[in-house]
């Protein structure tokens, strides 16, 4: 993909549903015992390999005016397989449907690209087989394909994970509502929280604070209707983009408000960014709102610990806020980005680098020495078939005195298909 850079940008953004929300929308629906609709579902590559996965298991999904309706079967009535599950580059799906498969009575296997076949799996495999899960994988159980022999006797039990990960918690959610006895889940930091919003908009017995969450098996789950918010992750590239560029303003409307997935909006506005939030109101358990995002003269910040698991995936479109604000942005504690869909330390600071960002790889994260005059070098750059690092270095390019290729961009649509037509609507205004 060919950017060049631009002046300003102006005008209101469509942002599709969003991804996370969108997978366990889906999913918790097909083990329901009814019909459900869902609105605003996003059809990227991601979440299509999890509705293809729920056909091969039987669950009827039909989509109509594209909006989707799920004939929710229960677990017990998902069939077996015939074929290998293909996740392609999803870890939400391999890692959310691994504790599901655990708890069924039959076998599976799941397998992805090269991407997902090399990142970790064995925070999944080791909790899993502690509840009684027959499941194994490639290297000695820590890495995919994996093979599950389902037991649907699974138990509930108490969990400390050591790595604070939305993923994984999903994974010993989806096992434990099958599971004898209930389970609870520490985590050292709070991680995204939407299985336990939608599993408590669907009935389950659930309590959940921030770092703990309890499940006590049993509730019939069920939901008529799902409305999919906008990607707060998706939109955080316009809303970069809008900042550091000049006489820029743009308007993004019903955006998921997750308390956690929004830290990143706090952050921006520590910087300086002039963001504002309208129109809030929940939608099944899940805040919504409007968001304007206006050109704002940046610092810099230091972001570490606490914050991390909530924004890691905006960890790459923030390290383009810090090129253009003044001083000297710090990122540490999130060496949980060497683990993404490649590395995206060494991925986002030897691209930046290319394009003339002052910017040094960390064990944990980085450190950019911003510029609220910076413009971006010519030239080409890789995103390693990686979905953020290509749409972070696209908004990087707009910042550039001329042309910029982001080599292998065709992976944006893991998670945002209209990035592309958004992206040429803002060069050609
Ligand atoms: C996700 C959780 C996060 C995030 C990923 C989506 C989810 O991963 O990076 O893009 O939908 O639960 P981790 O749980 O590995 O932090």
């Amino acid at each position: 993909m060919e950017i060049h850079g631009i002046k300003s940008i102006k005008g209101e953004f469509k942002i599709p549903g969003d991804k996370s929300i969108s997978h366990r929308s889906v999913i918790l629906s097909s083990i329901t015992g009814n019909n459900v609709a869902i609105e605003n579902f996003l059809f990227c590559q991601d979440c299509i390999k999890t509705l293809d996965i729920l056909n091969k298991l039987g669950v009827k999904i039909e989509k109509i005016n594209g909006n989707l309706i799920v004939y929710g079967k229960g677990i017990k009535n998902l069939k077996e397989p015939e074929e290998i599950l293909d996740v392609g580059n999803s870890g939400t799906t391999i890692r959310i449907m691994s504790g599901l498969l655990s708890a069924t009575n039959f076998m599976s296997v799941l397998s992805g690209d090269k991407s997902i076949n090399s990142r970790p799996m064995e925070r999944i495999i080791k909790p899993l087989q502690e509840m009684g899960a027959k499941i194994n994988g490639r290297e000695n159980n820590t890495k995919a394909p994996l093979v599950i022999i389902g037991n649907p006797k699974l138990k509930g039990k108490k969990f400390e994970l050591k790595v604070s990960s939305a993923q994984v918690k999903s994974c010993i959610l989806m096992a434990a509502l099958h599971a004898i006895g209930s389970t609870e889940i520490m985590q050292p930091q709070v991680s995204r929280d939407h299985t336990e919003r939608m599993l408590q908009y669907f009935g389950a017995d659930i309590t959940y604070d921030g770092k703990y969450t309890k499940l006590n098996p049993g509730k019939k789950l069920s939901a008529g209707k799902i409305y999919i918010p906008g990607d707060i992750s998706s939109a955080a590239f316009f809303i970069v983009a809008t900042l550091v560029l000049k006489n820029s303003y743009t308007l993004m409307k019903d955006i998921g408000m997750n308390p956690i997935r929004s830290y990143f909006i706090e952050i921006l506005r520590q910087m300086g960014g002039k963001i504002v939030i309208k129109n809030q109101r929940i939608i099944n358990n899940e805040p919504v709102v409007d968001i304007e995002a206006f050109s704002s003269k940046l610092n810099s910040i230091e972001i570490g610990r606490e914050k991390i698991p909530g924004i890691i995936d905006e960890i790459p479109i923030l390290c383009v806020a810090a090129a253009k604000a003044r001083g000297k942005t710090v990122i540490r504690d999130a060496g949980e980005l060497r683990f993404k869909e490649s590395d995206r330390i060494k991925s986002i600071v030897s691209q930046f680098k290319k394009l003339g960002v002052d910017i040094k790889e960390k064990e944990d994260g980085m450190i950019i020495n911003g510029d609220v005059d910076f413009q971006a070098d010519e030239g080409a750059v890789e995103s390693f078939g990686d979905h953020r690092v290509a749409m972070s270095l696209s908004i990087l390019a707009l910042l550039s005195k001329g042309n910029v290729t982001v080599l292998d961009s065709d992976c944006i649509n893991t998670s945002f298909p209209g990035f592309i037509y958004n992206l040429k609507k803002i060069m050609s205004q």
